[in-house]
């Protein structure tokens, strides 16, 4: 099979990570008998500093040709870099919104797994942890605040701002059908995370996606308001299979899920849209302070690159033996720095990379 992969470096440890999952695709495509046509778009502060904004329409569309696009991570400090001086449609993040929206990418999956050989880094009490987790965030992607109208104005001579929280019932039905497709492969049950008893989209969100289980009889549903759910995730996360949840609110829940693994340098993401398409990025960001110094952790880029080869390419085998490669790296002691701790041996990013691509 011939892949056609976008590639966005991006920004700050971006270049360097991104360098790290290609060493590794290319490893399991040459032992896989397949090939990849690889291009490189800008997005973000690279984009910015050569074409004056975050993400041009020929960078679009080269995206639009592939078969799946495979990220680092954009931005920088949002106090000292020049690009936060810009005005806010004009900022790296910007690009990520209008990538998102313009590739229809509704489905934002965020697995947060414990690693058993990571169990040490999870912050949680021991006879918490010791339950171990492994769920699923399916947070709605296109949609919500972060795409509703907004405004800043002055009325009488005091400033006001407006955000709009909207959902129309086919946007709820797209991510929530994904959301049951996901949990049958899993363990068969959904946490649908609403704000039922304040707002109306929550409302008509929890509706709809009750609509939606009487198509998965052998799935279970639960509903939980998100103030409940960022408490539960730190009192009983074992619970969680997948957390079904609208833009905002799985903002926020994400990371927090993933603090909790106390490895969020092993997290990958992936943005799908109704095809096989996907944008797959690591969960953390682009990490400016240790930016060049090949001491980023390659592996949450990586595992996203796995989960491209499952996604977008149904490559299974390919994938698992990516995973495989992570979880034996990890037996044999071997740690960036992020995740060290005693006894380990600490590697750097590239480092890191050729271990993996030994192991595949
Ligand atoms: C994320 C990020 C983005 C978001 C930012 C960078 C716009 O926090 O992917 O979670 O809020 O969606
Ligand atoms: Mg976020």
């Amino acid at each position: 099979m011939e892949l056609k992969i976008t590639c966005i470096p991006g920004d700050g440890i971006g270049p360097e990570i991104v360098a790290e999952a290609k060493k590794v695709l290319n490893k399991t495509v040459e032992k896989f008998g397949h090939s990849i046509q690889y291009t490189d778009i800008l997005m973000g502060g690279a984009s910015i500093d050569v074409h004056g904004v975050p993400l041009t329409d020929e960078a679009i569309a080269t995206a639009k040709s592939a078969d799946a696009v495979l990220m680092g991570s954009i931005g920088g400090d949002t106090t000292t870099s020049p690009w936060y001086k810009l005005e806010p449609s004009l900022r790296p993040e910007a690009g990520l919104l209008k990538i998102r929206k313009e590739l229809n990418l509704f489905a934002n999956l965020r697995p947060a797994i414990l690693y058993d050989e990571l169990a040490g880094a999870c912050p949680l009490k021991e006879e918490i942890s010791k339950a171990g987790f492994d769920m699923m965030i399916m947070r709605e992607l296109t949609g919500g605040l972060y795409f509703g109208e907004r405004k800043t104005v002055t009325e009488n001579g005091v400033r006001k701002a407006i955000d709009t929280l909207t959902y129309n019932e086919e946007e709820i039905r797209r991510i929530a059908i994904k959301g049951f497709d996901i949990a049958r492969k899993r363990k068969k049950k959904v946490t649908s995370v609403d704000k039922a008893n304040v707002l109306d989209s929550s409302r008509l969100w929890r509706a709809v996606v009750e609509e939606v289980a009487k198509d998965y009889p052998d799935v279970t549903l639960e509903h939980m308001l998100v103030d409940n759910c960022a408490m539960q995730l730190v009192k009983n996360p074992a619970q969680f299979d997948v957390i079904l949840t609208e833009n905002m609110f799985g903002d926020i829940l994400s990371d927090e899920a993933s603090m909790v693994t106390g490895s969020i340098g092993m997290l990958a993401s992936a943005s799908l849209n109704d095809s096989k398409f996907g944008l797959y990025e690591p969960s953390h960001g682009s990490a400016p302070d240790i930016a060049g110094k090949n001491i980023a952790n390659p592996i949450a880029t990586i595992l996203s690159a796995a989960m491209m080869l499952r996604f977008t390419f149904d490559l299974d085998k390919e994938a698992d033996a990516i995973e495989a490669a992570v979880k034996q790296v990890l037996k044999e002691g071997y740690r960036t720095v992020d995740i060290m701790s005693e006894g380990c041996t600490q590697v750097s990013c590239s480092e890191m990379g050729d271990l993996l691509v030994e192991r595949i």
